[in-house]
């Protein structure tokens, strides 16, 4: 209601509280009539309008809101230009700096931490601790609250990145999701041959590689495995490919499992969060995943 021209206030201020006192007025002398006042019209045999005065609550709860709309109008802006008691400089005035200078605070804080680098950023505890707590909120479920993965979900505190370690990748993973696909070659290769592979792969894994037992498996290895996971079992980003010659395994490194991975095939599916985190938060999940790299 601001700046009402000085006539309309004064009408406005007028009708509301000549209004407000002829209520108050007309329910005390209903309330106060000795002689019901008789009306001619009869609704049946029993009831006759004006045959009785209002209950007693009703009248009263009648009184007690004009009183409250009189304290509110006297505290709270409600009519013309009057902006109410508690408007000037007290609870209003007040709550309204208070959030601006919250919201202040929050823009520079977010403007600050956008423009500071990554290795900056690791060594801002603040900014390390908004970081977890995304994580939490959106990784965990997957990841684990400590980042150290559990089963067909990576551990991201080791040094193995299936998908590479740098900023620009990891920040990559994250905003735009990351699909492995490793196709089944229990057909291609018969129960005998995952068996004979698998246990190449381990002995590899577990440095106890023996040409005799293994040298059957490397063949096959080096015939359907090397093109994604290397010559070296050291893997390949591009693909998503693991290091297999590790210690560090997405899906499991005992042979019953490494079989399963080779005989079924698998498909990780790290998903996109581009458009449930902002570039900020991407950034500093970022710094805080790659701070021991
Ligand atoms: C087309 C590329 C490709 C080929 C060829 C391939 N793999 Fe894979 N392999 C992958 C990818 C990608 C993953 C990761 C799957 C995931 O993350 O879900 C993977 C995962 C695995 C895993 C699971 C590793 C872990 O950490 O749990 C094993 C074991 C494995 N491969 C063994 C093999 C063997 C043995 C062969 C050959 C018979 C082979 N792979 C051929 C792409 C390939
Ligand atoms: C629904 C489960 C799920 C959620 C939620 C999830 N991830 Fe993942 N993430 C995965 C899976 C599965 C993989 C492995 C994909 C593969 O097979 O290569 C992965 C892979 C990754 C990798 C790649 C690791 C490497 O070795 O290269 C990073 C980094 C990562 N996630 C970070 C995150 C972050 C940060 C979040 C939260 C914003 C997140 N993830 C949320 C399932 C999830």
């Amino acid at each position: 209601m601001a700046n009402l021209p000085l006539f309309w206030q004064i009408t406005v201020v007028v009708l509301t509280i000549a209004g407000l006192i002829y209520l108050l007025f007309l329910g005390i002398m209903i309330y106060y009539a000795k002689e019901p006042v008789k009306h001619e019209v009869m609704w049946d045999e029993t009831l006759e309008e004006g045959q009785a005065p209002v209950p007693a609550w009703w009248f009263w709860s009648g009184i007690s809101a004009a009183i409250f709309a009189i304290l509110y109008m006297l505290f709270y802006p409600s009519f013309g230009n009057y902006t109410g008691l508690l408007s000037n400089g007290l609870i209003s005035e007040k709550y309204a700096l208070s959030k601006a200078a919250t919201q202040d605070d929050y823009y520079r804080k977010t403007e600050k931490l956008e423009q500071t680098d990554i290795v900056h950023l690791q060594f801002d505890a603040e900014a390390m601790k908004l970081a977890k707590n995304t994580f939490v909120q959106y990784c965990a479920s997957c990841h684990g609250v400590e980042a150290k993965g559990q089963p067909s979900f990576p551990n991201l505190t080791d040094d193995a990145w299936v998908w590479g370690s740098t900023v620009d990748k990891i920040t990559q993973t994250i905003a735009n999701g990351r699909k492995a696909t490793m196709p089944a070659w229990g057909i291609p290769l018969g129960k005998d041959g995952v068996d004979k592979v698998a246990k190449y792969v381990l002995s590899i894994a577990n440095n106890n590689y023996n040409e005799k037992t293994h040298g059957a498996g490397k063949a096959k290895y080096q015939q359907f495995c090397v093109a994604c996971h290397g010559a070296n079992l050291q893997g390949n980003p591009a693909f998503g490919a693991p290091n297999l010659g590790d210690s560090a395994w997405l899906y499991g490194g005992d042979l019953a499992t490494v079989k399963q991975s080779i005989a079924n095939g698998r498909n990780g599916v790290m998903p996109a969060h581009k458009d449930r985190l902002t570039a900020l938060q991407i950034k500093l999940l970022t710094a805080w995943l790659s701070r021991n790299n």
